[in-house]
């Protein structure tokens, strides 16, 4: 792993590049694709969740009483920027089942690169959770910065950032945007194209998650 000033966390686990390779490759089925994203999402969800707080509950083992440590009371809530997000989503759930969900609907101009809007529905009580917000592709980051400002908006304050994929754009994007809010990818890519595509990336992640193309 490699941490700039707490930024941003590269996960450069050995199975998280091995699958994220296969996933980049282009003859790499929709199924494949999937799979491996839920695969990666809980090693990556294993990462971002490493500092969550922990107190300690009375329990016996068969042996003996012991005060064993348990995931301290302040609830998480996981957002999935759409639609890609969901790929991510799934994965990290299954880590953590009792987290709630919301859902951030944004689509990015393909002219302005800029975000749009379409959906915001997210728990109610935003200010006394963990917020992990989920999205595969930072590229831009101006989607990113937008949903993070609208959770910001709606009362978070403690965010955290998912994604598989990094362009040196995008992270710069975020830190100057939301420098508190901590970024967790698998992989930093080279750059970004004139598109907007993460170079070399790994394609549409939706269009690839959904087989959309
Ligand atoms: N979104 C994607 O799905 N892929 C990219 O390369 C950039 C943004």
């Amino acid at each position: 792993m490699s941490e700039d000033a707490q930024h941003l966390t590269i996960v450069n686990h050995p199975l998280i590049q091995h699958k994220l390779t296969i996933m980049r490759d282009k003859d790499t089925s929709t199924a494949g694709f999937r799979r491996l994203l839920r695969e990666i999402s809980q090693l990556l969800a294993y990462e971002i969740t490493r500092d969550l707080p922990l107190t300690t509950r009375a329990i016996e083992t068969p042996l003996c009483e012991m005060d064993a440590p348990v995931l301290d009371g302040k609830k998480l809530a996981l957002i999935s920027i759409l639609r890609a997000g969901n790929g991510l989503l799934d994965g990290v759930l299954e880590l953590i089942p009792a987290a709630r969900v919301g859902f951030v609907g944004l689509y990015r101009d393909e002219e302005t690169l800029q975000p749009v809007q379409y959906y915001f529905k997210v728990p109610e009580d935003l200010s006394s959770r963990i917020v992990i917000a989920v999205d595969p592709m930072l590229a831009t980051g101006n989607s990113s910065a937008a949903a993070i400002d609208l959770l910001k908006e709606a009362g978070a304050t403690d965010i955290r950032f998912l994604c598989l994929l990094a362009a040196p754009e995008g992270v710069a994007r975020m830190k100057e945007a939301h420098p508190d809010v901590p970024v967790v990818t698998a992989a930093l890519d080279e750059k970004l194209t004139e598109n907007g595509y993460i170079w070399p990336g790994l394609g549409d992640a939706g269009d690839r998650m959904f087989g959309t193309k």
